[in-house]
């Protein structure tokens, strides 16, 4: 059975660069589940038939990181058959060897409830909201609004909301750096490997 870790939280948490780092550390690898929601939002037209459809090329697309695809994505990702449709695909990703790291919103809780490791990543809004605004060169005011907004959404959902699953380890990255966030990262997958 490969060794799968989830990394769940809210956007800007800091899991997408956990996870990443995780992933090259132990040479597994690496989905990044908003990608899907953030695919299926930016094609427009019915959600249901685009996430029936996806393919992995669409997640190279180029405009995915925006602001307003994270919006879109959380919009369409209330749908419970988008959602349904975009199961099987995750889960066999988690599948393969070597093994893989997924991060999301409900990869412990839904996805991969087996998951070996779960981890649940928090900061403060403030500094979630103060690194995506560096990150996208805009105004961290204006991205607290909108986060807040999202995680809403994300939390007050009825397929699948924001929460973590009874067994996550949580992870609150507010007072650390990256460096330090990734350090206890990988010290709860080498426990969980022994
Ligand atoms: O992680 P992200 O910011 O790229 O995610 C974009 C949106 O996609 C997020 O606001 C909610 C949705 N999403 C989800 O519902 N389930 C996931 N596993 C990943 C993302």
């Amino acid at each position: 059975m490969p060794f799968t870790i989830a990394i769940d939280g809210p956007a800007a948490s800091g899991k997408g660069t956990i996870s990443r780092a995780i992933s090259a550390h132990f040479g597994f690898r690496h989905l990044d589940t908003g990608l899907l929601y953030r695919a299926i939002g930016a094609m427009g037209g019915d959600p249901i038939a685009a996430a029936r459809a996806l393919v992995p090329q669409d997640l190279d697309r180029p405009d995915l990181r925006t602001a307003e695809a994270g919006q879109a994505a959380s919009r369409v990702a209330v749908i419970p058959e988008v959602r349904a449709a975009l199961v099987d695909f995750q889960r066999r990703f988690a599948l393969e060897e070597p093994g893989a790291v997924l991060d999301g919103r409900d990869i412990g809780s839904v996805i991969c409830p087996d998951a070996r490791v779960k981890l649940y990543v928090i900061a403060s809004d403030e500094v979630r909201a103060a690194r995506r605004a560096a990150e996208l060169g805009a105004d961290p005011a204006q991205m607290l609004i909108e986060l807040q907004e999202r995680d809403r959404r994300d939390s007050e959902r009825a397929a699948a909301p924001l929460r973590p699953a009874p067994d996550a380890v949580m992870l609150d990255t507010s007072a650390l750096t990256i460096d330090q966030a990734v350090e206890r990262a990988i010290a709860e997958v080498a426990r969980a490997r022994g």
